[in-house]
């Protein structure tokens, strides 16, 4: 029978990469516990209705990625495609806007969107997602961001470019969309097909198209920030002074804009030369309409979700924990490996990561067993060290040995751990 293999996209974590996966999610929650982010935790399935009023319905992820089916009950549901749309929900449903003057929020785990697999880009990828609800002052924004740029530097990332633009509001993006579509009508035969549809459902749209005739329509294109409100000016404005405020380095990206509708003022982008194309590690911004969308008031909100992939493909190698185990028992004989048994089950109780092989097998085999899982000691028991009572204790980087008492698994817990936080 063929075998059965997993599906185009999905990508499974195999043990030797979940270390980076925890380095980065530890790191993470400590980061958001000084910050006062407390965590949410949400459905992975929606009602498919809140995504296409949350993103918007002429976006890319609700036109043509989303996965979504018809349950049993006649409903139409949706796998997240991104964790926005359904903590506002959440935050909404539960009412938490009572409770906090500012809620912090974040939330880790897989979003799923129908794209075309290539590096970087799967169908099931991993979000740590960040909403910060409640208020609109730019000093919001700025703490926002600063925590961001923390965050992806406590990982170990480096070289990292913070972009930074206005998308503005209900109040001006209005009137800059007609003149965006005036100008890109002149050109509409060098647009591609799906930019030509965009022209009149999302024109903004059109400055993230790859396509070489639409980039080479929108060079000259006018842009948002030349465009907007004074309102969202200021705004703009005090965000930039809170980042200089708090030694954040950034770019204008006056031609920024995002995937998703929501976006109202402040957006930004973080990227990395090292990722190539797919160069986003992370992405958000301001949305301050969409909890009103989704039929709660009106509460300004901004919040960015980092691509754990992508961030986890940066990180140097020595920055992620190891899964090496302390200590190796060689066991030869029976007698000793029943001893053996006992004791790695005692030490692994005492937080010690501890092995043993079950099987029969010569001292040189176990050894060689102990070095290709990388043990920082071994120690070896046979007959002769159950009967006096002591083994030899051999650390595996330096090969030096010493003697110790085998009479009480309690002292020898405390050896183990105290020579496990020496300095090898
Ligand atoms: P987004 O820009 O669509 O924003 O996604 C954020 C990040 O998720 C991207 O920068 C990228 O690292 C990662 N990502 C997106 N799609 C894929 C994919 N197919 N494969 C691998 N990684 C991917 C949002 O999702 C917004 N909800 C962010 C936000 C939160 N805005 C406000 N609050």
């Amino acid at each position: 029978m063929a075998s059965i293999s997993s599906v185009r996209g999905f990508k499974d974590i195999l043990p030797g990469e979940t270390p980076r996966w925890h380095h980065v999610e530890e790191r993470a929650r400590k980061v958001f516990s000084s910050f006062g982010v407390n965590e949410i935790r949400i459905p992975i399935l929606e009602k498919t209705e809140l995504f296409k009023r949350g993103i918007g319905e002429a976006t890319d992820i609700v036109e043509k990625e989303m996965y979504t089916f018809l349950d049993r009950g006649g409903e139409y549901l949706t796998l997240r495609p991104e964790a926005t749309a359904s903590v506002i929900r959440a935050y909404l449903e539960h009412h938490l806007y009572a409770e906090e003057p500012l809620s912090k929020l974040y939330t880790i785990g897989p979003m799923f969107r129908r794209e075309r697999p290539q590096k970087g880009r799967f169908r099931q990828f991993h979000q740590i997602n960040v909403e910060f609800l409640g208020q609109d002052d730019p000093r919001i924004d700025s703490e926002l961001i600063f925590m961001l740029i923390h965050l992806l530097h406590t990982v170990g990332l480096t070289d990292l470019s913070l972009e930074i633009n206005s998308l503005g509001c209900p109040e001006c993006r209005p009137a800059f969309r007609k003149v965006l579509t005036s100008f890109l009508e002149d050109k509409a035969n060098t647009l591609c097909e799906d930019c030509r549809r965009r022209l009149s459902a999302n024109p903004l749209r059109i400055f993230d198209c790859k396509q070489k005739g639409c980039q080479e329509a929108i060079t000259e294109a006018p842009c948002i920030l030349d465009h907007i409100c004074d309102e969202c000016g200021r705004h703009f404005k005090e965000v930039q002074k809170n980042l200089n405020l708090l030694n954040t380095s950034f770019t204008i990206n006056r031609k920024m804009v995002r995937g998703l509708d929501y976006y109202t003022r402040t957006a930004f982008e973080v990227t990395t030369n090292a990722l190539g194309a797919q160069n986003a590690v992370t992405g958000g911004g301001r949305y301050d309409g969409l909890t009103k969308l989704l039929g709660g008031p009106d509460i300004p909100g901004i919040g960015f979700a980092i691509g754990v992939e992508r961030l986890i493909s940066l990180i140097p190698e020595e920055e992620a924990a190891t899964l090496h185990p302390d200590v190796f028992l060689a066991a030869l004989g029976s007698e000793a490996r029943d001893f053996c048994y006992r004791l790695s089950n005692t030490l692994r109780l005492a937080g010690l990561k501890t092995e043993m092989d079950f099987s029969d097998k010569s001292l040189k085999s176990q050894m060689k067993r102990a070095h290709k899982l990388g043990c920082r000691f071994t120690l070896i028991i046979g007959e002769k060290e159950m009967k006096e009572k002591k083994a030899q204790l051999r650390n595996m980087e330096g090969g030096e040995q010493r003697e110790i008492s085998l009479a009480s698994f309690s002292d020898l817990a405390a050896c183990f751990k105290r020579l496990i936080q020496s300095p090898s």
